[in-house]
């Protein structure tokens, strides 16, 4: 069900942000997935856990996440966020022991909202910065074309006036995956007006 597609092509997106002495660029993949739908509809078979089951692992979502342990995922992608990671130009030294550590853990985890539960959440703007304890973060957007809407910014944080800046959108497209250092503030962009009539899909990974 994880197969990553073979033929991958990867898109570097540089992020300026003087804050930050490292990992200033996300990586962009369209097509991540060989079979994308068999992912999502697992998502949505999953069970979803509310801030009420459990707030630790709600963490920064709103809304829903599906949390599974498989074994599947780790053995299907591991290997090639472990290329990913080694690209040259992150600027983030390569730890192999911290990999595998990361990846023996790794969960199926997918954020899941909808339209009121947007609105309930109520902040205009969910900035943030992952784990001091992580070097990479990654998002895969489940939802198909018809339903894509917004998708994650990155911003720019200005000592000078104390505020941060969308500094790239990277839009939601059905299967694309977004890498990013877990320094590099960011956050979903989704509108009040968004995902009226199906959940938004966004599976995540921590690394
Ligand atoms: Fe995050």
């Amino acid at each position: 069900m994880f197969k990553v597609n073979p033929e991958l092509t990867a898109k570097v997106v540089e992020i300026h942000n003087d804050l930050y002495h490292y990992g200033s660029q996300i990586i962009e993949i369209q097509n991540f997935y060989e079979d994308p739908d068999s992912v999502r509809e697992y998502a949505i078979s999953c069970e979803k856990y509310t801030k009420e089951d459990n707030e630790d692992l709600l963490a920064s979502a709103i809304g829903r996440r599906v949390c599974e342990d498989t074994l599947e995922l780790g053995y299907q992608i591991k290997d090639t966020f472990e290329q990913l990671c080694k690209h040259p130009g992150w600027g983030i030294e390569f730890n192999k022991e911290d990999h595998d550590y990361y990846w023996s853990g790794m969960r199926f985890t997918v954020n899941v909202t909808n339209n009121q539960e947007i609105i309930d959440d109520g902040r205009d703007m969910i900035a943030h910065v992952d784990s001091d304890f992580l070097k990479w973060a990654c998002v895969i957007f489940l939802n198909k074309p018809e339903e894509c809407e917004g998708g994650t910014g990155f911003y720019r944080y200005d000592s000078d006036n104390d505020k941060i800046y969308l500094e790239h959108l990277s839009i939601m497209e059905y299967n694309k995956a977004v890498l990013y250092p877990s320094s590099m503030p960011h956050g979903a962009i989704m509108e009040k007006s968004m995902f009226k009539t199906c959940d938004r899909l966004v599976q995540v990974l921590f690394m």
